[in-house]
């Protein structure tokens, strides 16, 4: 029988990797749509509607899938749409978490099969950080809607370990980036504006803090790291990340370089793109995971910005 694997935001930038290494690792894969997608009514074999502001159907979606593992990746996951909608995002990102742990609870104490889950938990949980780098033991310091509901999140799912012995495990992911980034995340905009800048078809590109940090790695790297932490016979948290810090202008630099253009000339700052609080810095230690999971990164930094650019290119020059 192959192992199956539930994830939910299975639309989303690590859900469709997670997706892709699961399946090449012989899993059935089971996923779980937002009800706002397209094709309502119809998901499919495996694909079923949930919605985890909601969660009613989410023990029914259990007994169906009947998972060995559960990926928890759905979330309001923009940081300064956190701002504008933050009862939202503490109810999807924050509370939707305990509504899967408590179908999983449920479905368990029904004499269902035990559910390993995994929490995509964030380094924005270190916020106005206490310490640089950032380990498993930095206590938590949230500076938007999104990171306090994470951290709420982060909560549960130990609490949910320690209650009722759930196999419950947090990855404190840093920042991982690909070409199915999210168009509205910062290395993504400059990727997509590098393409048309050097098109022709675009001229200026409005940022906001562009000397904010980020501990950026690649997302086919870290769902790996997710799916090792669903393979230790005990459940922990774990801090991913490269270990290295960049800011937004280094990566500027670094993506107009591909192209040969200097981006002082393209870019502009706009105060509608700051957040009402930032976090300044942020800088991974993945000691423990390197150690307990035997994982590392292995796509650098400059190389992801390649990757994005390159494919930008490519889906501009096709349009
Ligand atoms: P993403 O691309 O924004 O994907 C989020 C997924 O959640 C999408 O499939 C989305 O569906 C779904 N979703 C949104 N609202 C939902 C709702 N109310 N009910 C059910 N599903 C909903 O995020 P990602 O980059 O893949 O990240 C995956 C997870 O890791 C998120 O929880 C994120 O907060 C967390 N995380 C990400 C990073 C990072 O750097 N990428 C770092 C740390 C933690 P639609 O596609 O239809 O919107
Ligand atoms: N999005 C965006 N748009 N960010 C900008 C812009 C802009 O125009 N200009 C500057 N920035 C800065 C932000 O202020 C932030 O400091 C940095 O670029 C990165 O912003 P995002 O790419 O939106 O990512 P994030 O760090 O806020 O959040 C991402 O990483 C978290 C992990 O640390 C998201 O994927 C979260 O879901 C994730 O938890």
């Amino acid at each position: 029988m192959p192992k199956r694997a539930l994830i939910t935001g299975i639309s989303g930038q690590d859900g469709r990797y997670l997706t892709e290494l699961l399946t090449s690792k012989g899993y059935e894969v089971h996923g779980i749509l937002p009800c706002r997608a397209p094709g309502i009514g119809e998901a499919g074999e495996r694909l079923y509607y949930a919605d985890l502001a909601d969660g009613s159907n989410l023990l029914s979606i259990l007994e169906q899938a009947q998972p060995d593992e559960l990926y928890n990746m759905a979330a309001q996951s923009h940081v300064k749409l956190s701002f504008d909608l933050p009862v939202y995002t503490a109810d999807v990102t924050g509370v939707g978490v305990l509504r899967v742990l408590e179908a999983i609870r449920q479905y368990e104490k029904r004499g269902g099969n035990q559910v390993r889950f995994y929490q995509a938990s964030s380094s924005e949980m270190f916020g106005k950080v206490a310490e640089t780098p950032q380990t498993e033991r930095t206590p938590f310091h949230p500076r938007s809607p999104y990171a306090c509901a994470k951290v709420y999140g982060y909560w549960q799912t130990i609490n949910y370990r320690e209650s009722y012995g759930l196999h419950a495990s947090n990855g404190i992911l840093f920042n991982h980036e690909s070409p199915r980034r999210g168009e509205a995340f910062v290395t993504r905009k400059i990727t997509r504006a590098v393409a048309q800048i050097k098109l022709g078809r675009q001229d200026k590109l409005k940022l906001g803090n562009i000397d904010a940090r980020r501990d950026w790695g690649f997302a086919g790297d870290y769902v790996e790291a997710m799916w090792l932490m669903l393979q230790q016979s005990q459940p922990d948290d774990y801090v991913i990340a490269t270990g290295e810090t960049h800011s937004v202008r280094e990566f500027l630099e670094v993506a107009f370089g591909c192209v040969g253009i200097d981006w002082q000339n393209h870019v502009e700052i706009d105060p509608q793109f700051m957040r009402p609080a930032e976090v300044d810095i942020l800088r991974g230690d993945a000691s423990k995971a390197r150690k307990q999971l035997g994982w590392s990164p292995r796509v650098p930094f400059e190389e992801l910005v390649r990757m994005m650019v390159e494919h930008d290119l490519k889906l501009a020059m096709a349009s």
